[in-house]
């Protein structure tokens, strides 16, 4: 079974048909049928079901498969039909009206969602048949191309299942025994070297974690910053709509954003109201506060890179700038993170420094290696933990709420994951991408040569380190690797709670 397209409709006109029925049949029976087929295998494309001239308007039904789908198909007819009834009848065309149009698809499984533009959805005998509510101007923004686009992600994300499917290993270190085997994050609370912030998933961290996280920061710099080369930048951290149209995430990632709303105004008056609410009642009266903040513009930073991109956006950038490195350690990025929620592994609030690169393709994917060599030797002969990698869905993809693999075989995401020995099981501690044309494709981004860019990134999350190397060593600072308790030096002394 295939894919198969059915519009009804009429073009309306500026006059009468009745002298112009038969050349417009005739047209509709010969040109019409070229035109359809133009750039079409052949065998394929659209046929024209029905026409006929009644009054003012010209009747059609088209039909056709995923070739010159049956709304372009009829918006190629335009121009030549109001050439030729124009010319010989002086009548013009004054619009497209759709009366129907069912789409129907191959899919093993009904689909659940209403769709915008979608009247009705169908299923039967294996097939999804969709009645579209859209007129002119929907067909000519191409709203139907994406509504199939859309399900065909569906369908694609129902036949693959579970994130699980698609994780291919790559490496594995050695098996090691380990100091430890209790929650990383239960020792840290018993130490009191973290305690619970005052918002879901949040921590704030002591001195004492404080500290290994700035060592890793060092390692960081040491042994991937200045050896490669990457100039600190600072990305913003509160990211709005319009840099998520271009990065793809507007696509997917509302159920994680940390939403942010500015005051309607700042006029003091005007939120008089509401100091004087708390001041009486000491409770902050968020219902009122909900009607004097605007639509949220944005949320804050998620993914890190993205914010990024608007500093290129639009730019063409001189050869001699590639490969561009750079990097951002200054400030946190926040998810929404439901029931997924545990001790430091996997927070709401987090730290990360994350490293983008962007360049040719050959640049791209040389760098991709230098950095994969850089860890290989931190995460061996520096942590001394035990490790592995995967090849995984790309971050850029599951972000957008898909699954599967990137169609290039070199686009995609490397996951580092630790042994969690509490728990038997293995910890992301970081990622590391290459993520083809996606960035400058989607920014805009042009090369002087014009040759085309890709770009990668890796996010090192350093609560994610501390799990890894905490779950593995314990916190007994004499358990540690010698380089990290080198770098560590003396404990701080934490604060004494009494
Ligand atoms: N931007 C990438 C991500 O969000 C790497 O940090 O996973
Ligand atoms: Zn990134």
């Amino acid at each position: 079974m295939e894919m198969q397209f059915r519009l009804t409709g009429y073009f309306r006109t500026s006059g009468d048909l009745s002298a112009a029925a038969d050349d417009v049949e005739t047209f509709f029976r010969t040109t019409a049928v070229e035109l359809m087929k133009r750039g079409v295998p052949d065998g394929r494309g659209a046929v024209v079901d029905s026409v006929e001239c009644v009054n003012d308007c010209i009747h059609f039904t088209v039909v056709s498969d995923r070739y010159a789908r049956a709304h372009d198909a009829v918006l190629r007819l335009r121009k030549p039909l109001a050439a030729l009834i124009g010319k010989k009848y002086r009548i013009g065309i004054r619009k497209i009206e759709i009366d129907s149009y069912i789409i129907s698809f191959p899919s093993k499984k009904p689909l659940k969602n209403k769709i915008p533009y979608v009247k009705n959805i169908e299923y039967t005998n294996e097939q999804l048949i969709l009645s579209l509510n859209v007129g002119e101007a929907e067909i000519e923004n191409r709203v139907p191309d994406r509504i199939i686009s859309l399900i065909e992600d569906k369908i694609r994300s129902q036949e693959y299942g579970g994130k699980a499917e698609h994780w291919n290993l790559l490496w594995q270190s050695e098996k090691k025994q380990h100091e430890n085997d209790i929650d990383p994050t239960k020792q840290l609370l018993d130490a009191r070297w973290i305690k619970r912030g005052a918002s879901r998933g949040q921590w704030i961290h002591g001195p004492q974690i404080t500290k290994l996280f700035r060592v890793f920061e060092q390692i960081v710099l040491d042994e991937i910053i200045a050896p490669l080369d990457y100039k600190e930048m600072i990305f913003p951290k509160l990211v709005t709509w319009e840099v998520w149209e271009h990065s793809g995430h507007a696509k997917g990632v509302y159920p994680e954003i940390y939403y942010v709303c500015p005051p309607k105004t700042r006029d003091p008056e005007f939120w008089e109201e509401v100091i004087d609410h708390y001041k009486v009642t000491l409770e902050v009266p968020i219902d009122m506060i909900a009607g004097k903040i605007d639509k949220p513009i944005g949320g804050m930073c998620y993914a890190q890179c993205p914010p990024f991109w608007m500093f290129l956006k639009g730019e063409t950038i001189a050869d001699s700038s590639f490969p561009i490195k750079v990097f951002d350690r200054s400030g946190t990025s926040h998810r929404y993170e439901s029931g997924g929620i545990h001790g430091i592994e996997r927070v709401d609030e987090f730290h990360r420094i994350e490293l983008v690169w962007c360049g040719t393709i050959q640049q791209v994917l040389d760098e991709s290696k230098k950095l994969q060599e850089c860890y290989k030797r931190i995460f061996n002969d520096m942590l001394e933990l035990e490790w592995r990698t995967a090849w995984v869905t790309p971050w850029f993809m599951a972000q957008e709420g898909l699954t599967g693999l990137s169609e290039q075989k070199e686009v995609g995401t490397i996951d580092y994951e630790a042994v969690m020995p509490y728990r038997d099981d293995w910890l992301e501690f970081q990622n590391l991408s290459v993520n083809g044309d996606k960035y400058p494709g989607g920014f805009n981004v042009k090369s002087q040569s014009r040759e085309q860019l890709w770009s990668g990134c890796s996010g090192i999350g350093l609560e994610r380190w501390a799990s890894a190397l905490l779950a593995q060593k314990g916190l007994n600072i004499k358990d540690w690797p010698d380089v990290i308790q080198d770098m560590y030096g003396e404990m701080p002394e934490g604060i004494k709670f009494l």
